[in-house]
């Protein structure tokens, strides 16, 4: 069981509130977004047993994945009827049907002959789905259609061998199974997530991006690391330069799903100013951690020249193994990032930002407008050119903020217009490695003009995302997640301590995973 401690913590509700108030197009905040339900008072200890051991994950298998509601598809993934994408999940397999214009069906992935997997891989256009092994055949409907040698079934009752269903639910374009015939509707599941994207719902967005890659730990060790801001200002230390810091987070939880706003672009976020860089040659990467003014730089051929603000330095590899000089001690996170392949931000909402006009946006809004006010009028004008209908409505905390849900047990949809979501999940039946997939979901613009993906992307080298460029610059931050995932998990073992310890508010989304995680497997 997961243990509630103590008490006393603090949230961001007023300070947030003020923070809204004086956005641009105030008036425009959804009460959603007022919404300040932070979660009871913690810490939380976690059994790392819920991690590493097979008990939990044969447990999962029983009383959470054939159970719950879970993401299985988005509708970009079927451009046409016929088209089929198997989900599969630890030991299961199930296939989402694009059964008529509007209409999917979910079922199981096995022939009622022998049992053979109908599909086991997408499939486009189909006009039925038979069975590779003696051709049992049935309509995209589930009704059956063909036996061979069906003189040689002399009892067969042709209605009773339809495809068995589960049940399909839809969410915002998409599509959720749950195999449970009891279960309660999704609608109910949900809840009021939907009042969360208000702004800019999911069912006006498509599939612009789908990368998955397989990590060595289990699958609730790396959503983890991408359900706190916690661990910014260590591992993606580049980030604080950018506004991002671990204080100015707010986290809030509804049933199901929960919610992180770092509000970002924020004015005085405390880094040092350590005055102008030197000038920069064309072809060298360099970034200055924010905290400690050490600069990090490289050429491109993987060595990253370290030097530190008493002017020491040295040279490290790109997993921060020194190489030589004076200084022996360098970031692995900065090191990763500047040696890294360098890809460009992948934009907002799908478009490049480089034609954004500060000194535009400032005659907008005047001179005395903030920084946060100023980004976010940036962000306006690239919006303008997708989304016109409402690009001058939106208010600043939809367009600086990033704002990440989560909804139980592991599909992430962020809000505003940062484009991520993600869904974790164990690889195969093996509880050791997680398969983590990233979909960019963007807006579908005014005009109509768009082309989604239907197809996964899978990385051929799993520890590298800059392998998807269709991400842009967010690959080297996996990068910097990535690396750290193996070492959890390999810790959860080495360790002297039988519980991992949660941050009573800043790991309010970790904490209220486990609280439903334990009201699913724990007895
Ligand atoms: S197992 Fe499918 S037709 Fe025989
Ligand atoms: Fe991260």
């Amino acid at each position: 069981m997961a243990t509630a401690l103590k008490t006393g913590m603090r949230t961001l509700d007023e300070s947030f509130a003020k923070l809204l108030d004086s956005d641009t197009n105030a008036d425009q905040v959804t009460a959603a977004m007022r919404r300040d339900e932070p979660i009871h008072p913690g810490p939380t200890l976690v059994p790392t047993a819920r991690y590493i051991s097979r008990e939990y994950h044969e447990l999962e298998k029983e009383r959470l994945w054939s159970k719950v509601w879970q993401m299985a598809a988005h509708e970009d993934d079927f451009p046409n009827v016929g088209d089929v994408v198997p989900y599969d999940i630890v030991d299961k397999s199930y296939l989402v049907v694009r059964v008529a214009d509007d209409e999917y069906k979910a079922y199981y992935n096995a022939c009622l002959h022998r049992g053979r997997k109908l599909r086991e891989s997408r499939a486009k256009g189909l006009d039925e789905l038979r069975c590779a092994f003696h051709g049992w055949a049935w309509e995209l409907d589930g009704t059956l259609k063909q036996v061979p040698c069906a003189y040689d079934y002399t009892d067969l009752d042709r209605e009773a061998e339809s495809l068995p269903e589960v049940k399909l639910g839809r969410w915002g374009r998409y599509l959720f199974i749950n195999p449970d015939p009891d279960c309660e509707p999704l609608e109910d599941y949900v809840g009021d997530l939907s009042s969360q994207f208000e702004v800019f719902p999911y069912e006006r967005r498509y599939k612009s991006a789908h990368v998955a890659g397989v990590i060595k730990a289990n699958w609730k060790v790396v959503q983890e690391a991408f359900m706190e801001s916690y661990h910014v200002f260590m591992t993606h230390p580049q980030a604080l330069a950018h506004g991002a810091h671990d204080g100015d987070t707010k986290y809030d939880v509804f049933g199901n799903y929960s919610r992180a706003i770092l509000c970002g672009a924020l004015d005085g976020a405390g880094i040092p100013d350590w005055g102008p860089m030197p000038e920069q040659e064309a072809g060298l990467v360099r970034v200055r951690h924010p905290l400690t003014g050490t600069i990090y730089e490289s050429h491109g051929d993987g060595v990253v020249h370290v030097t530190t603000r008493d002017g020491k330095s040295g040279k490290f590899d790109s997993l921060a193994k020194w190489l030589e000089g004076d200084t022996i001690d360098a970031n692995p996170h900065m090191c990763i990032v500047v040696a890294g392949v360098q890809l460009p931000d992948a934009g907002v909402a799908g478009v490049e930002t480089e034609n954004a006009d500060p000194e535009a946006a400032m005659q907008r809004l005047g001179e005395n407008a903030s920084g946060r006010a100023v980004m976010s009028e940036m962000q306006r004008q690239v919006l303008r050119e997708v989304i016109p209908s409402v690009a001058d409505d939106i208010p600043d905390i939809e367009l600086t903020a990033a704002i990440y849900l989560t909804l139980f047990p592991n599909f992430h949809p962020w809000g505003s217009f940062n484009r991520i979501n993600y869904r974790f999940r164990p690889n195969g039946d093996n509880h050791e490695e997680c398969i983590m997939e990233c979909m960019y979901l963007s807006p579908i613009p005014d005009d109509g003009n768009y082309t989604p993906v239907s197809e996964i992307h899978w990385l051929e080298n799993n520890d590298d995302w800059t392998g998807a460029p269709e991400l842009g610059s967010l690959g080297g931050v996996f990068n910097q997640d990535v690396r750290n995932m193996a070492f959890v998990y390999d810790g959860m073992k080495a360790t002297a301590r039988e519980c991992t310890r949660l941050a009573d508010y800043n790991e309010t989304k970790i904490r209220h995973f486990h609280e439903l995680y334990g009201e699913w497997v724990d007895d």
